[in-house]
């Protein structure tokens, strides 16, 4: 399917979370709850993405990112893109505008874990620049699978702010 030739990615507000959460049980296995999202709405060291399309006739959520900035780092704590809006670039977008902002307010680097299996997701971040730092054995329930940790330097080009 074709990228998305616009993408609006703004700042996660409350009227989103209903969208949010939607797509989030779509997307993912062991989704957040309400609750998880409000925490890093109302916390100083959260950050939360969405992206629409401007010309999609409902501009409807098309996914979502959270990240955390503590100090110098930046965590990625979840990041998902609607099925049928994958391939697009919309993740891409999203993780460009979390990790731009991230180092604009002082991050130099960035990690996440993810599980092993998860090609499209390494796929994605390998682009923007992570490399595997290590395993976490048997991290993840429902089903059981290994974490990868990956780390990103926000110095590098592929993830400088745009
Ligand atoms: C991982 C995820 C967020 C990617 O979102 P997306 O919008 O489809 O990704 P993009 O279109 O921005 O992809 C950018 C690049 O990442 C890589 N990529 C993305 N999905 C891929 C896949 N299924 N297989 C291989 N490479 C992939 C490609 O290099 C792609 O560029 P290309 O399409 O020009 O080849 C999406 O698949 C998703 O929501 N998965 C379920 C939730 C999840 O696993 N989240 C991560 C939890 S740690």
């Amino acid at each position: 399917m074709a990228r998305y030739d616009a993408l609006d990615v703004g700042e996660m507000v409350l009227d989103d979370l209903d969208e949010v959460l939607a797509v989030d049980a779509r997307a993912l296995k062991s989704s957040w709850s309400r609750a998880h999202f409000l925490v890093e709405l109302e916390s100083p060291l959260g950050a939360a993405y969405v992206a629409r399309s401007p010309r999609h006739r409902d501009g409807a959520l098309l996914g979502f990112a959270v990240v955390r900035v503590v100090a110098d780092e930046c965590e990625v704590l979840t990041v998902a893109v609607d099925p049928k809006a994958r391939r697009r670039g919309v993740g891409r977008a999203l993780l460009e505008r979390a990790l731009g902002d991230a180092q604009r307010r002082g991050a130099t680097r960035a990690h996440l874990e993810v599980r092993a299996g998860n090609r499209a997701a390494i796929a994605l971040y390998a682009l923007l620049g992570f490399g595997e730092r290590g395993l976490r054995a048997r991290y993840y329930v429902n089903p059981t699978e290994d974490a990868l940790l990956m780390t990103a330097d926000l110095a590098r080009p592929e993830v400088e702010a745009t």
